[in-house]
């Protein structure tokens, strides 16, 4: 599987620019790009980068990270994702990354989704969905996301996000509208972000393997 990530981590370089400040995503996925990126870092103005642990990787290469205040908006986000569908919509958030994730996809005009063929499925939602939540909202959040979605929401004791914050994930869904599942979960008091990439779906997907598909 990790030569599925690899392949599809060194594709991604084909979509970096010269001079060009590049958001980077966070995972083992990730990780083969970030060191793809460093071979030609003297080739970009630097990198946004959506965790503490790629950040720690990026300057073990030498690789400038960025403040995406002063970055401003981004040309290329690289990212992983747990599942991604037909129409490029994802869950995201096994690493417990989501919300700066979502923040740089967001700040970006083109977010590539790099991923191995295991990722790929018809419908969302085989993978526990990842809710970020303020901690004092847990037992809250965890009612309502049952009662809106029939998910049934596990606390991933003892991880804490960068933020400071806890993690539900949410099994047992089968996410037919994940347009509108994302919606009504973003609306709970105490979520901080839901790992639903569907609002801002990615542009362009790469699955690894011999040779990597690119689907847009
Ligand atoms: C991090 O929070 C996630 O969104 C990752 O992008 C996702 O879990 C994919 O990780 P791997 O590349 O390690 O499979």
């Amino acid at each position: 599987m990790s030569e599925s990530k690899r392949l599809a981590g060194e594709q991604a370089i084909e979509f970096v620019e010269d001079g060009m400040v590049v958001g980077v995503g966070t995972g083992s996925t990730v990780a083969y790009f970030i060191d793809a990126l460093a071979r030609i870092r003297d080739r970009i103005a630097g990198v946004v980068s959506s965790s503490e642990q790629s950040t720690a990787r990026l300057r073990g290469h030498g690789i400038e990270v960025l403040d995406l205040n002063a970055a401003g908006p981004l040309p290329l986000y690289v990212d992983g994702a747990d599942e991604c569908d037909p129409q490029r919509r994802l869950i995201k958030g096994g690493g417990a990354a989501l919300t700066r994730e979502k923040i740089i996809a967001q700040a970006s005009e083109r977010f590539v989704c790099i991923i191995d063929p295991a990722k790929q499925v018809d419908v969302l939602g085989r993978f526990p969905l990842p809710v970020e939540v303020i901690p004092m909202a847990r037992s809250l959040v965890a009612r309502e996301i049952l009662a809106a979605s029939g998910g049934q929401p596990v606390w991933r004791e003892g991880v804490v996000t960068d933020n400071g914050n806890w993690v539900l994930d949410v099994h047992g869904l089968r996410i037919a509208d994940p347009v509108a599942l994302e919606g009504a979960l973003n609306q709970i008091p105490g979520v901080v972000c839901v790992g639903l990439f569907a609002r801002r779906p990615a542009d362009v997907v790469i699955v690894g393997g011999q040779p990597p598909r690119v689907l847009r």
